[in-house]
């Protein structure tokens, strides 16, 4: 019976410790026993007291009417029957910023402008909010660069908003037209965008001149992430060939002329001006041989490359809308799209995707 009573009693106190745990209590010598760290989120009420009879002081705290908008640890003391006891507050934001006003914007070659111009970027914290444009681009080099801005709050959270920034030659005006899908093909200075994305193949060419000196910054950062991951899986993948001027084409493609003649040279090499090669967004990987999309390097670029924003720009099948035969090894760089591209493996080209045509005039 007396075992019973104790046992009932040790419950009974262990359940009041449970209820208590989180409260603020006294014990036998009148000591606060209390949550030593508090946790609060950005636009919460600042707490300044845990129970009628104790008040707290704040070191260092920034407050609006009571309440917290910057997040950070706070050190306070809590004063209580003459005692002092520390406590910590720690404030949070767990809101992403939020960008309002993104828009494409137009200028002319040379003349730089503001990529923020009429974007309202905000966040429920006050704390600095830091800004970034994502994606490389030039004001004194014409075309559409698709680009991002990026914002991230002092917690790590983050929102971007993507947007295309048009730099055109000064008084050119843009020749623009419909492609079969309804997408816009521009052409600024020779060169030619359809929805924004540059594109050379047998009925778009590129002009002699134009030369990005090598591969492009979309296209090296983005394969750089792809070659680490896919040698986590044991996979090796590297560029065999990456940009070529109009020039280096036109030697190669006339070798291959000679050596084939230039009905069939047509059908696997592009003529000076029309490779994609000269974009300085696409590459050959690894082999340039028939066999390679059967290797375990092939199969991997093939079921992975979209996620990096590559295409196999010349899939198994669309030879007579591509216009040339089936690359395993060729990718080229097209970013976010390259998702529907990859159409769950069963890859449709560019040209059927903008809704444009492959056909030397
Ligand atoms: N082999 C591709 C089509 C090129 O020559 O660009
Ligand atoms: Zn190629």
């Amino acid at each position: 019976m007396k075992k019973k009573l104790i046992f009932a009693c040790i419950l009974a106190i262990l359940i009041i410790c449970l209820i208590c745990l989180d409260k603020v209590i006294l014990d036998k010598k009148d000591t606060l026993k209390y949550d030593k760290v508090i946790k609060l989120n950005v636009g919460d009420k600042i707490i300044y007291s845990i129970s009628n009879d104790t008040t707290i002081k704040w070191d260092n705290i920034k407050d609006e009417d009571g309440i917290i908008y910057y997040t950070g640890t706070y050190k306070g003391v809590i004063s209580y029957k003459n005692k002092e006891y520390p406590i910590t507050m720690i404030v949070e934001d767990k809101e992403k910023p939020t960008i309002e006003g993104s828009h494409d914007i137009e200028t002319n070659v040379g003349s730089e402008v503001d990529l923020y111009d009429g974007v309202t970027i905000s966040d429920n914290s006050h704390d600095e909010i830091k800004k970034e444009i994502v994606g490389s681009y030039d004001f004194n080099k014409t075309g559409i660069y698709n680009l991002t801005i990026k914002v991230t709050d002092k917690s790590g959270n983050e929102e971007s908003s993507d947007f295309k920034l048009t730099v055109k030659e000064k008084n050119k005006k843009i020749n623009s037209k419909t492609s079969s899908k309804g997408y816009k093909i521009e052409e600024i200075s020779g060169i030619t965008y359809v929805n924004g994305i540059l594109i050379a193949n047998k009925t778009y060419s590129l002009p002699q001149t134009y030369n990005p000196g090598g591969l492009l910054k979309d296209f090296t950062d983005n394969f750089e992430l792809m070659r680490k991951d896919a040698l986590k899986e044991g996979v090796k993948l590297k560029v065999v060939s990456g940009f070529r001027s109009y020039d280096i084409q036109n030697n190669l493609y006339n070798r291959y002329v000679a050596r084939d003649g230039k009905k069939e040279a047509d059908t696997y090499s592009a003529r000076p001006g029309h490779s994609e090669h000269q974009t300085g967004l696409a590459a050959d990987i690894n082999s340039v041989d028939n066999n390679f999309g059967e290797t375990k390097e092939g199969k991997w670029l093939s079921d992975n490359c979209y996620k990096y924003g590559f295409i196999l720009r010349y899939p198994k099948g669309k030879e007579s809308i591509t216009g040339y035969i089936y690359e395993s090894w060729h990718i080229r760089y097209v970013g976010d799209i390259a998702k529907e591209l990859y159409n769950n493996g069963n890859w449709i080209s560019l040209e059927e995707y903008l809704g444009i045509t492959s056909q030397y005039k």
